[in-house]
Order: C-alpha cells, then structure tokens, then sequence
C-alpha cells in the first residue's frame, strides 16, 4: 500500500542518509519504488543507487539487487543501512561508463534520476547502448528523470528531456517503450500570469511558490489523483517529471 510505502521510504532517508535524500515528500520516485515492488524474483541493476533505499525495497520483497555508484560515501551508507535491515548488500563502486557485468546479466536496471549525468544525447546514447547489452531478453528499464518542458523544472537545462525525446531516445536505443506516466503537473502560484511574463521571473521564485510537497503530501488522496492525471499527455507539459518503462526488443 502505498501509505505504508510511503512513511517507510521517508523513515529511511531520515534515519540513514537525511543529507541524500530526495527532498520531495510527493517525488516521483514514490511511484517508481511502487512499481519496482510489484516485481519479485528479478536480478536488478541501480545504477546510480546511492544509500540504497529504492534497492532495499527491492530486496524486501525478493529481487536480488545490485547497486552501482561512484560515490563512495554514498555506498558507506547503503552498506550499513542493509546491515541494519538484514539484507544482503552488493555494492560496486564504479560508473556506468564503463561497465564491468557481463552482457544479458540483469532481468531489469534501474535509472532513476541518473541518465541526467551524462550531459549530452551522445554521451547518454552510449550509455543507452551499453546498458541495453546488460540485459537479459526481454529485460527491463525503469527510467524517472526530470522533465525539460516543465517551465518550474527543467526548463533551459539541456541534460534533460522532454517527454517525447525520452521516448525518441530509448527507442533509437533498442528498448521498446511500455509506460509513459507524467508526475506533479501542480501549477505555481502564479500560473495566472501570462507565460511570457512568468519566464522573466527568477526559476528559485516559481519553485518557492508551487505547492510544497511538505504540505501536498497530507492532502488526501494526492497519490491517487496524481496517478490518476499521470496519463493525460496534454498534461506533460507541466509536469515536473516523468516515469517510463521499457523492454529490451
Ligand atoms: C540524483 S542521485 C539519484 C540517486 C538514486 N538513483 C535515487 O533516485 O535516489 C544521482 C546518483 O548517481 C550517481 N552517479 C552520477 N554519475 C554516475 C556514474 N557515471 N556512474 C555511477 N553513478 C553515478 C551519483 O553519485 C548519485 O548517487
């Protein structure tokens, strides 16, 4: 349920690595966590893992989870955490640009809020192209990123996409795309103001004045609602983020 999921999720970050964590109380990563748990009994890849707690959840309910990351305090965490939860870490220290697994080792990978590293589409191209190697037949991506349409976001930062363009890139890239879902379309306070007037507005001053996720999240109801408007393409726009799975073809 995703309540339980939810205060869980949070309980973890603030107990192990408070410093690290999302930041969101209604982060797309909820949902991402939710879908990955409906999943048993898969050999999955996080890359960019960092403390661990989207794998833990991972573990919890039977996947065998492999966590890779360069930063090496972030691991530390992941470790101690696991030990804690009794759970079994396997951790490697190294980057995605250089992968030492075998190919077709994993049932799934995970990016999550990852991808954005690798500045440019051929940089991530690359990226794309080994990891969809890694994959067994039939394999899958869970991808979640920021959204570059979004005008609170992502707009002008060119490390991410829009909607359209992450689907474009994936299946250039051999995936085929199952699951599209746009997150947070919450508008700013001020989205009653013609748009040409809002973009001279400084970005940190719409951030501040979009409904915190602090508040959002003792709505009742929001995840439903969120997951119920994540379909609606005309949405994407504004959406903050956005969640896509895909499978190796
Ligand atoms: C924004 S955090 C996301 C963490 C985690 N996936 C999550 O959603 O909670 C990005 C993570 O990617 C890691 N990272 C960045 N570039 C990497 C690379 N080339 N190889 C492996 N990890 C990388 C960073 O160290 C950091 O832990």
């Amino acid at each position: 349920m995703i309540h339980e999921l939810h205060k869980r999720v949070v309980r973890k970050w603030m107990t192990y690595a408070p410093k690290l964590w999302w930041g969101d109380f209604v982060d797309i990563r909820f949902y991402l966590t939710e879908k990955l748990t409906e999943l048993s009994g898969q050999r999955i890849l996080d890359l960019g893992c960092n403390a661990g707690v989207i794998a833990s959840e991972c573990e919890a309910v039977g996947s065998e989870v492999v966590g890779l990351d360069m930063n090496l305090d972030a691991l530390g965490r992941y470790q101690e955490f696991f030990s804690d939860l009794k759970l079994p870490a396997r951790v490697v220290c190294g980057s995605w640009n250089a992968l030492m697994f075998k190919k077709e080792s994993f049932d799934v990978l995970v990016l999550s809020w990852v991808l954005c590293y690798d500045m440019d589409n051929e940089k991530k191209n690359i990226s794309l192209k080994a990891l969809n190697e890694l994959l067994k037949p039939g394999g899958k991506l869970y991808f979640v990123e920021s959204n570059r349409d979004c005008p609170i976001q992502g707009e002008g930062q060119n490390h991410f996409w829009t909607i359209a363009e992450a689907r474009d890139m994936l299946e250039g890239n051999g995936f085929e795309v199952e699951e599209l879902a746009g997150w947070n379309a919450l508008p700013s306070l001020l989205f009653w103001l013609p748009l040409s007037v809002k973009m001279q507005l400084p970005r940190k001053l719409l951030i501040y004045l979009t409904p915190p996720g602090r508040l959002v999240q003792y709505l009742p109801g929001w995840y439903k609602v969120f997951r119920f408007l994540s379909k609606f393409e005309w949405l994407w726009k504004y959406c903050r983020s956005y969640y896509l799975c895909a499978q190796k073809v």
